[in-house]
Parts: structure tokens; sequence; C-alpha cells
């Protein structure tokens, strides 16, 4: 896959696309990263990118044309068709499964605005997508590309080794992952739970699988919201909440 990234700090993302899983995935050559930089297309001695905002108030917008040559040298830059995807607090937030969908692109141009943002018109012209991180506001599109590349790099078949594969697994089934221990057993912080000494596989397996459900309930019960649970998982999830002394009707039903 080719991921193009259009920014006037084309560096930055391809800094952190240089190390971990990312980076393995782009040593491996599953994943090629480019940068272009507007500034190299914007025209006069100052080379500028931005001006005022018609209309008034504060910040500058980003100017059409070396965006739209910056687009338009990085399609031409790899082969085929790419989707070209906004970095943007007003874009649809990212998932898993629009992880999933962005990864299944053979090309991604990801544009990453800087200032108050760019002008509507080069969006609605070369835009296919607006992406969002998240409810709030960064300085920049780049550290939201840099997300995007690695979830989608994690996703190339042959980046990921077994271990981390089981790790990515358990968020793919829409659960928030289970606790983790490791040695010593006994630590003034705490006792590792007997079930994971148990060297029952089975047990391990349900006690995870509970607590994933049981703490996907507690903490983001907007994920589990119009999700059918299997009646086993019903039960786990009653099992859960027995143990944790809870109610298993919502507050206030
Ligand atoms: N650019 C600025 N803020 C952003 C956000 N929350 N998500 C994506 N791109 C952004």
């Amino acid at each position: 896959m080719r991921i193009d990234i259009v920014s006037l700090f084309p560096e930055f993302v391809a800094q952190c696309a240089s190390f971990g899983v990312v980076g393995r995935a782009v040593e491996r050559g599953l994943l090629s990263i480019h940068g272009t930089n507007p500034r190299d297309f914007a025209e006069g001695n100052y080379r500028r990118v931005d001006d005022r905002p018609f209309g008034g108030g504060p910040g500058m917008v980003m100017l059409i044309d070396p965006l739209r040559r910056a687009i338009q040298a990085a399609r031409a830059a790899g082969e085929g068709p790419a989707r070209v995807v906004y970095m943007s607090p007003q874009g649809r937030r990212l998932d898993q499964a629009a992880v999933r969908r962005l990864a299944a692109a053979p090309r991604l141009i990801l544009l990453c605005g800087r200032y108050e943002g760019v002008d509507e018109r080069l969006i609605r012209a070369e835009v296919d997508e607006e992406i969002s991180i998240g409810d709030y506001v960064l300085s920049g599109g780049e550290l939201a590309a840099a997300v995007v590349v690695d979830a989608i790099a994690r996703l190339q078949d042959g980046a990921l080794n077994d271990a981390e594969s089981a790790v990515q697994d358990s968020f793919e089934d829409g659960l928030l992952d289970c606790p983790h221990y490791t040695r010593p057993v006994e630590h003034e912080l705490g006792t590792v739970p007997d079930v994971l000494l148990s060297g029952d596989h089975a047990r391990i397996a349900r006690w995870r699988r509970m607590q994933a459900l049981g703490r996907t309930a507690e903490r983001r019960p907007d994920l589990l919201a119009g999700r059918e649970l299997s009646r086993e998982d019903r039960a786990l999830l009653e099992a859960y909440r027995a143990e944790r002394g809870r109610p298993d009707t919502p507050e206030g039903t």
C-alpha cells in the first residue's frame, strides 16, 4: 500500500513511520510513505500557503492552489487512483471499522491542514472524505495522519508477529481488552488473580472474555449498544456484575 502525506511538515509523519510496527511494515515493503509539501508548489518569493479568511475573524486559511498542486503531484507520483482523506475535526470519527476500510484502499493521500483550515472549495473538489481522530482540536492534521498510518500499517498482511496479532484480534471483535499481569505474583500493589495461575486454558479464556465484556459494559457501554450478545457472553457479563456486586440493570431503571 502507498500512502502520500500532503503536509507543511511531511518529515514529521515520515519520522513517526520510522520505528516500531510501522517502521517494520515499511522495511518489509508492505507499506510506502511519501511526503509532499504544498510550500514546494507555492508561488512568489515568500512561497505563501495561507491567507486571511474572507468575512474576517482570526486565523489563516490555507490557499487552494499550493494544496491542489501538491495533491495532484501526489496523485501522479503513484499508480492507480488514490483516495484523498482530509484530516479534520469536522470529519467522521475514526474507529476500527473505518481503519479497516481505509486499509483496503491500494492508495491513500492524507491531507493535513494547519491554521484555521483549508479553503472549502479545495475540499469539495479534491477530497473524498474527512476523518477526525476525536472531538478535540489539534494544531494540524499531522498527528492525526500519523494515527491513521499506524492503525493501517498494523492491518497489512505480515506487519504483526503472532503475539501482536493476538492483541489486535482482541480489539477487532469490538470489546475493550482484559487486564494483564506479569511477575511477581505477590506485590505490595496486589496479587495476580488465581485463575491466571491455574494453567486451565479454557478457564483463563472464559475469565478474559468476562473481563473484556465487563469492562466494555462499564467503561464504553456505547460499544455494546445495539449489539446482540451470545447467550454465553450474557452469562459471563452477569457473572462479572455479580462478582462486582453491581446491579445488572442500568442505573435509574
Ligand atoms: N486536525 C485538527 N484536529 C484534528 C482532529 N481532531 N482530527 C483530525 N484532524 C485534525
